[in-house]
Protein backbone atom coordinates (compact mmCIF):
# COMPACT_ATOMS: atom_id res chain seq x y z
CA UNK A 1 0.00 0.00 0.00
CA UNK A 2 1.07 3.16 -0.71
CA UNK A 3 2.46 5.79 2.23
CA UNK A 4 0.61 8.78 2.94
CA UNK A 5 2.59 10.64 5.44
CA UNK A 6 5.44 10.02 7.46
CA UNK A 7 6.43 11.96 10.64
CA UNK A 8 10.08 11.77 11.66
CA UNK A 9 11.56 12.77 14.92
CA UNK A 10 8.74 15.80 15.72
CA UNK A 11 8.98 17.82 18.29
CA UNK A 12 6.85 20.57 19.84
CA UNK A 13 8.31 22.41 22.30
CA UNK A 14 6.03 25.15 24.50
CA UNK A 15 7.75 27.94 26.26
CA UNK A 16 6.15 28.51 29.94
CA UNK A 17 5.00 31.47 30.58
CA UNK A 18 6.50 32.87 33.74
CA UNK A 19 6.04 35.65 35.80
CA UNK A 20 7.87 39.36 35.25
CA UNK A 21 9.64 38.90 38.52
CA UNK A 22 10.32 35.10 37.40
CA UNK A 23 12.15 36.37 34.06
CA UNK A 24 13.94 38.91 36.05
CA UNK A 25 14.91 35.96 38.25
CA UNK A 26 16.59 33.74 36.15
CA UNK A 27 17.46 34.32 32.77
CA UNK A 28 16.89 29.99 31.59
CA UNK A 29 13.87 29.69 29.27
CA UNK A 30 11.66 26.40 30.32
CA UNK A 31 9.86 24.32 27.93
CA UNK A 32 7.25 22.06 27.95
CA UNK A 33 8.21 18.96 25.35
CA UNK A 34 4.55 18.25 24.18
CA UNK A 35 5.67 16.42 21.20
CA UNK A 36 9.42 14.69 22.06
CA UNK A 37 10.80 12.97 19.28
CA UNK A 38 8.00 10.69 17.77
CA UNK A 39 7.72 9.21 14.19
CA UNK A 40 5.63 6.98 12.09
CA UNK A 41 4.08 6.65 8.98
CA UNK A 42 0.29 5.91 7.85
CA UNK A 43 -0.67 4.02 4.53
CA UNK A 44 -3.29 5.23 2.61
CA UNK A 45 -6.86 4.43 3.80
CA UNK A 46 -5.26 3.33 7.19
CA UNK A 47 -6.80 4.53 10.68
CA UNK A 48 -4.09 5.07 13.48
CA UNK A 49 -5.78 5.69 16.46
CA UNK A 50 -3.68 7.60 19.24
CA UNK A 51 -4.34 7.12 22.86
CA UNK A 52 -3.30 8.37 26.33
CA UNK A 53 -4.03 10.12 29.04
CA UNK A 54 -4.87 13.82 29.07
CA UNK A 55 -1.64 15.96 27.99
CA UNK A 56 0.26 13.54 26.82
CA UNK A 57 0.59 15.62 23.30
CA UNK A 58 -2.38 14.34 21.23
CA UNK A 59 -3.71 17.15 20.17
CA UNK A 60 -0.26 18.84 19.49
CA UNK A 61 0.93 16.18 17.49
CA UNK A 62 -2.66 15.85 14.92
CA UNK A 63 -2.31 20.27 14.83
CA UNK A 64 1.15 20.02 13.58
CA UNK A 65 0.39 17.24 10.97
CA UNK A 66 -2.26 19.56 9.62
CA UNK A 67 -0.28 22.64 9.81
CA UNK A 68 -2.29 24.30 12.57
CA UNK A 69 0.86 24.28 14.65
CA UNK A 70 4.42 24.56 13.46
CA UNK A 71 7.18 22.13 14.63
CA UNK A 72 10.13 22.83 16.75
CA UNK A 73 12.33 20.26 14.89
CA UNK A 74 11.55 17.04 12.68
CA UNK A 75 9.91 16.33 9.41
CA UNK A 76 6.11 15.79 7.99
CA UNK A 77 6.10 14.14 4.54
CA UNK A 78 3.10 14.19 3.25
CA UNK A 79 2.94 11.77 -0.42
CA UNK A 80 7.41 12.55 -0.74
CA UNK A 81 7.12 16.16 -0.08
CA UNK A 82 8.86 17.46 3.09
CA UNK A 83 6.03 20.07 3.62
CA UNK A 84 7.66 21.82 7.00
CA UNK A 85 10.49 23.10 3.98
CA UNK A 86 7.36 24.47 2.07
CA UNK A 87 6.61 27.90 1.44
CA UNK A 88 3.37 29.73 2.64
CA UNK A 89 1.96 29.76 -0.84
CA UNK A 90 3.76 25.83 -1.56
CA UNK A 91 1.90 24.65 1.62
CA UNK A 92 -1.58 26.49 0.88
CA UNK A 93 -2.19 24.01 -2.09
CA UNK A 94 -1.91 20.94 -0.16
CA UNK A 95 -3.96 22.18 2.83
CA UNK A 96 -7.28 20.90 1.17
CA UNK A 97 -5.67 17.62 1.22
CA UNK A 98 -5.45 17.79 5.69
CA UNK A 99 -8.07 18.22 7.37
CA UNK A 100 -8.82 18.26 11.10
CA UNK A 101 -11.79 17.23 12.93
CA UNK A 102 -11.83 18.86 16.45
CA UNK A 103 -13.55 17.83 19.96
CA UNK A 104 -15.68 20.52 20.85
CA UNK A 105 -18.13 20.87 17.41
CA UNK A 106 -19.37 24.28 19.13
CA UNK A 107 -16.02 26.33 19.14
CA UNK A 108 -15.10 24.73 15.89
CA UNK A 109 -17.95 26.41 14.19
CA UNK A 110 -18.58 30.16 13.48
CA UNK A 111 -21.63 31.41 15.27
CA UNK A 112 -22.37 33.94 12.88
CA UNK A 113 -21.92 32.09 10.15
CA UNK A 114 -24.76 29.23 8.66
CA UNK A 115 -24.32 26.14 8.17
CA UNK A 116 -24.17 26.09 4.71
CA UNK A 117 -21.53 28.60 4.44
CA UNK A 118 -19.50 26.62 6.39
CA UNK A 119 -19.58 24.14 3.89
CA UNK A 120 -18.96 26.51 1.23
CA UNK A 121 -16.34 28.68 2.44
CA UNK A 122 -13.63 26.14 2.05
CA UNK A 123 -14.99 25.72 -1.26
CA UNK A 124 -14.74 29.29 -2.41
CA UNK A 125 -11.30 29.35 -0.43
CA UNK A 126 -9.16 26.30 -2.87
CA UNK A 127 -11.27 27.61 -5.57
CA UNK A 128 -12.98 24.54 -6.12
CA UNK A 129 -16.31 25.65 -6.77
CA UNK A 130 -18.57 29.06 -7.40
CA UNK A 131 -21.60 30.60 -6.08
CA UNK A 132 -24.53 28.09 -7.40
CA UNK A 133 -21.90 25.17 -7.21
CA UNK A 134 -20.81 25.70 -3.97
CA UNK A 135 -24.30 25.56 -3.03
CA UNK A 136 -25.23 22.76 -4.89
CA UNK A 137 -22.40 21.00 -3.22
CA UNK A 138 -23.13 21.97 0.07
CA UNK A 139 -26.35 21.02 0.06
CA UNK A 140 -25.55 17.81 -1.44
CA UNK A 141 -22.83 17.12 1.40
CA UNK A 142 -25.71 18.17 4.12
CA UNK A 143 -27.64 15.42 3.22
CA UNK A 144 -24.65 12.86 2.50
CA UNK A 145 -24.22 13.37 6.61
CA UNK A 146 -27.93 12.59 7.53
CA UNK A 147 -28.89 16.90 7.83
CA UNK A 148 -32.15 16.90 5.59
CA UNK A 149 -33.85 18.48 4.57
CA UNK A 150 -30.82 20.03 3.29
CA UNK A 151 -32.82 23.19 2.71
CA UNK A 152 -33.62 23.63 5.87
CA UNK A 153 -30.35 22.81 7.67
CA UNK A 154 -28.25 25.35 5.41
CA UNK A 155 -30.34 27.97 6.58
CA UNK A 156 -29.45 27.35 9.83
CA UNK A 157 -27.36 28.77 12.81
CA UNK A 158 -24.86 26.64 14.68
CA UNK A 159 -26.83 27.53 18.14
CA UNK A 160 -29.83 26.10 16.02
CA UNK A 161 -28.25 22.67 16.09
CA UNK A 162 -28.02 20.07 18.99
CA UNK A 163 -24.51 18.60 19.39
CA UNK A 164 -24.61 15.62 17.11
CA UNK A 165 -25.76 17.80 14.23
CA UNK A 166 -23.05 20.28 14.68
CA UNK A 167 -20.74 17.30 14.98
CA UNK A 168 -22.44 16.32 11.85
CA UNK A 169 -21.38 19.81 9.90
CA UNK A 170 -17.81 19.45 10.89
CA UNK A 171 -17.12 16.06 9.48
CA UNK A 172 -19.10 17.80 6.07
CA UNK A 173 -17.04 20.44 6.32
CA UNK A 174 -13.85 18.70 6.40
CA UNK A 175 -14.97 16.23 3.81
CA UNK A 176 -16.15 17.85 1.26
CA UNK A 177 -12.69 18.68 0.12
CA UNK A 178 -12.31 14.96 -0.49
CA UNK A 179 -8.71 15.13 1.68
CA UNK A 180 -6.19 12.27 2.22
CA UNK A 181 -5.86 12.66 5.35
CA UNK A 182 -7.89 13.54 8.56
CA UNK A 183 -6.99 14.06 11.85
CA UNK A 184 -9.92 13.56 14.17
CA UNK A 185 -9.31 15.05 17.32
CA UNK A 186 -11.99 13.06 20.20
CA UNK A 187 -14.54 13.38 17.75
CA UNK A 188 -16.89 12.09 19.96
CA UNK A 189 -16.22 12.53 23.08
CA UNK A 190 -18.28 15.69 23.97
CA UNK A 191 -20.85 13.76 22.19
CA UNK A 192 -24.58 12.20 23.92
CA UNK A 193 -23.55 8.37 24.45
CA UNK A 194 -26.43 7.39 22.13
CA UNK A 195 -25.45 9.11 19.29
CA UNK A 196 -21.78 8.25 19.10
CA UNK A 197 -21.91 5.05 17.06
CA UNK A 198 -23.87 7.17 14.48
CA UNK A 199 -21.20 9.94 14.03
CA UNK A 200 -18.73 6.79 14.18
CA UNK A 201 -20.57 5.23 11.10
CA UNK A 202 -20.80 8.91 9.13
CA UNK A 203 -16.88 8.96 9.61
CA UNK A 204 -15.72 5.31 8.61
CA UNK A 205 -17.77 5.54 5.52
CA UNK A 206 -16.24 8.85 4.40
CA UNK A 207 -12.70 7.03 5.29
CA UNK A 208 -13.82 4.08 2.86
CA UNK A 209 -16.00 6.45 0.34
CA UNK A 210 -12.66 8.19 -0.12
CA UNK A 211 -9.28 5.50 0.61
CA UNK A 212 -9.07 8.42 3.30
CA UNK A 213 -6.28 7.96 5.90
CA UNK A 214 -7.02 9.06 9.76
CA UNK A 215 -5.24 10.32 12.72
CA UNK A 216 -8.04 9.05 14.57
CA UNK A 217 -6.72 10.44 18.34
CA UNK A 218 -8.74 9.46 21.72
CA UNK A 219 -8.30 8.92 25.38
CA UNK A 220 -10.74 5.63 25.11
CA UNK A 221 -9.22 2.60 24.33
CA UNK A 222 -12.90 0.67 23.36
CA UNK A 223 -12.83 3.40 20.66
CA UNK A 224 -9.48 3.03 19.51
CA UNK A 225 -9.93 -0.33 19.13
CA UNK A 226 -12.91 0.03 17.10
CA UNK A 227 -11.92 2.34 14.62
CA UNK A 228 -8.21 1.31 14.35
CA UNK A 229 -6.14 -0.84 12.16
CA UNK A 230 -3.25 0.30 14.55
CA UNK A 231 -3.08 1.98 17.80
CA UNK A 232 0.07 4.08 19.03
CA UNK A 233 0.32 4.57 22.60
CA UNK A 234 1.66 8.16 24.02
CA UNK A 235 2.98 8.95 27.29
CA UNK A 236 4.07 12.11 27.91
CA UNK A 237 5.17 13.47 24.86
CA UNK A 238 6.89 10.45 23.34
CA UNK A 239 5.03 7.12 21.95
CA UNK A 240 5.60 4.14 23.95
CA UNK A 241 3.64 1.66 22.04
CA UNK A 242 2.37 0.80 18.05
CA UNK A 243 1.29 -1.67 16.43
CA UNK A 244 -1.55 -3.39 14.75
CA UNK A 245 -4.46 -3.31 16.82
CA UNK A 246 -5.18 -6.74 17.94
CA UNK A 247 -1.81 -6.86 18.73
CA UNK A 248 -1.70 -4.52 20.96
CA UNK A 249 -4.51 -5.61 22.67
CA UNK A 250 -4.14 -8.66 23.11
CA UNK A 251 -0.43 -8.61 23.57
CA UNK A 252 0.26 -5.31 25.15
CA UNK A 253 3.93 -5.12 25.91
CA UNK A 254 4.39 -1.90 27.70
CA UNK A 255 3.32 -1.62 31.00
CA UNK A 256 1.91 1.83 30.75
CA UNK A 257 -0.31 0.25 27.64
CA UNK A 258 -1.31 -3.22 30.22
CA UNK A 259 -2.21 -0.62 32.47
CA UNK A 260 -4.37 1.56 29.99
CA UNK A 261 -6.16 -2.03 29.00
CA UNK A 262 -7.04 -3.17 32.47
CA UNK A 263 -8.65 -0.42 33.16
CA UNK A 264 -11.74 -1.36 30.36
CA UNK A 265 -10.99 -5.35 30.45
CA UNK A 266 -14.76 -5.95 28.98
CA UNK A 267 -13.04 -6.91 25.35
CA UNK A 268 -9.79 -9.16 27.13
CA UNK A 269 -9.91 -12.90 26.84
CA UNK A 270 -8.86 -12.52 30.77
CA UNK A 271 -9.00 -9.73 33.36
CA UNK A 272 -5.41 -7.93 34.54
CA UNK A 273 -4.39 -6.00 37.11
CA UNK A 274 -1.45 -3.41 36.59
CA UNK A 275 -1.54 -0.48 38.56
CA UNK A 276 0.22 3.04 37.18
CA UNK A 277 1.51 4.61 40.32
CA UNK A 278 1.05 8.08 41.07
CA UNK A 279 0.44 11.17 39.29
CA UNK A 280 0.86 11.85 35.58
CA UNK A 281 4.74 13.60 35.85
CA UNK A 282 5.37 17.11 34.68
CA UNK A 283 6.18 17.62 31.29
CA UNK A 284 8.71 20.19 32.30
CA UNK A 285 10.80 18.06 33.71
CA UNK A 286 9.99 14.74 31.87
CA UNK A 287 11.65 11.34 34.94
CA UNK A 288 14.77 10.86 33.56
CA UNK A 289 15.52 7.60 31.54
CA UNK A 290 12.26 5.73 30.58
CA UNK A 291 9.53 8.95 31.39
CA UNK A 292 7.21 5.62 32.82
CA UNK A 293 9.63 4.75 35.48
CA UNK A 294 8.27 6.35 38.45
CA UNK A 295 4.72 4.93 37.53
CA UNK A 296 6.12 1.50 36.40
CA UNK A 297 5.59 -1.60 38.86
CA UNK A 298 8.11 -3.26 37.02
CA UNK A 299 10.56 -0.60 36.89
CA UNK A 300 14.52 -1.40 37.70
CA UNK A 301 17.57 0.84 37.99
CA UNK A 302 18.21 0.99 34.18
CA UNK A 303 15.03 2.13 33.92
CA UNK A 304 15.58 5.52 35.45
CA UNK A 305 19.05 5.39 33.53
CA UNK A 306 18.54 4.83 30.02
CA UNK A 307 15.72 6.17 27.77
CA UNK A 308 14.83 3.13 25.90
CA UNK A 309 14.17 2.85 22.25
CA UNK A 310 11.20 2.53 20.60
CA UNK A 311 12.21 -0.73 18.97
CA UNK A 312 10.53 -3.74 17.43
CA UNK A 313 9.39 -5.21 13.87
CA UNK A 314 6.22 -4.27 13.26
CA UNK A 315 4.87 -4.10 16.62
CA UNK A 316 7.06 -1.77 18.29
CA UNK A 317 7.39 -1.19 22.13
CA UNK A 318 9.91 1.40 24.03
CA UNK A 319 10.35 -0.57 27.13
CA UNK A 320 13.85 -2.17 28.99
CA UNK A 321 11.46 -4.71 30.23
CA UNK A 322 8.72 -5.95 27.36
CA UNK A 323 5.99 -7.78 28.52
CA UNK A 324 4.57 -11.12 27.55
CA UNK A 325 1.14 -11.37 27.74
CA UNK A 326 -2.19 -13.07 25.91
CA UNK A 327 -5.05 -11.27 26.83
N1 LIG B 1 -0.30 26.40 22.96
C1 LIG B 1 0.25 25.85 24.03
N2 LIG B 1 1.08 26.54 24.84
C2 LIG B 1 1.68 25.97 25.90
N3 LIG B 1 1.52 24.68 26.26
C3 LIG B 1 0.71 23.94 25.49
C4 LIG B 1 0.03 24.46 24.35
N4 LIG B 1 -0.72 23.45 23.79
C5 LIG B 1 -0.52 22.38 24.56
N5 LIG B 1 0.34 22.66 25.58
C6 LIG B 1 0.82 21.70 26.60
O1 LIG B 1 1.38 20.60 25.92
C7 LIG B 1 1.08 19.37 26.56
C8 LIG B 1 0.35 18.46 25.59
O2 LIG B 1 -0.94 19.01 25.32
P1 LIG B 1 -1.98 18.34 24.31
O3 LIG B 1 -3.14 19.24 24.23
O4 LIG B 1 -1.27 18.01 23.05
O5 LIG B 1 -2.35 16.99 25.07
P2 LIG B 1 -3.51 15.92 24.80
O6 LIG B 1 -2.85 14.58 24.83
O7 LIG B 1 -4.26 16.29 23.58
O8 LIG B 1 -4.42 16.07 26.10
P3 LIG B 1 -6.04 15.92 26.26
O9 LIG B 1 -6.32 14.44 26.29
O10 LIG B 1 -6.32 16.59 27.57
O11 LIG B 1 -6.69 16.61 25.09
C9 LIG B 1 0.27 19.75 27.80
O12 LIG B 1 1.14 19.82 28.89
C10 LIG B 1 -0.29 21.11 27.45
O13 LIG B 1 -0.53 21.87 28.60
MG1 LIG C 1 -6.24 16.82 23.23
Amino acid sequence: MAEVIEVKNLKKYFPVQKSVIEVLLSKKIEYIRAVDDVSFKMEKGEVLSLVGESGCGKTTTGRILVGLEEPTDGKIVFKGKDVTKLSKEEFRKIRKHLQMIFQDPYASLNPKMKIGEHLEDPLLIHNIAENREAKELALQMLERVGLVPAEQFYNRLPYQLSGGQRQRVAIARAMILKPEFVVADEPVSMIDVSLRASILDLLMSFKAEYSLSMLFITHDLSVARLVGDRIAVMYLGKIVEIGETRKVIHHPKHPYTAALLSAVPSFLKREINIEIIGDVANPREPPSGCRYHPRCPFAKEICSKEEPKLEGKGHLVACHFPLDLDL
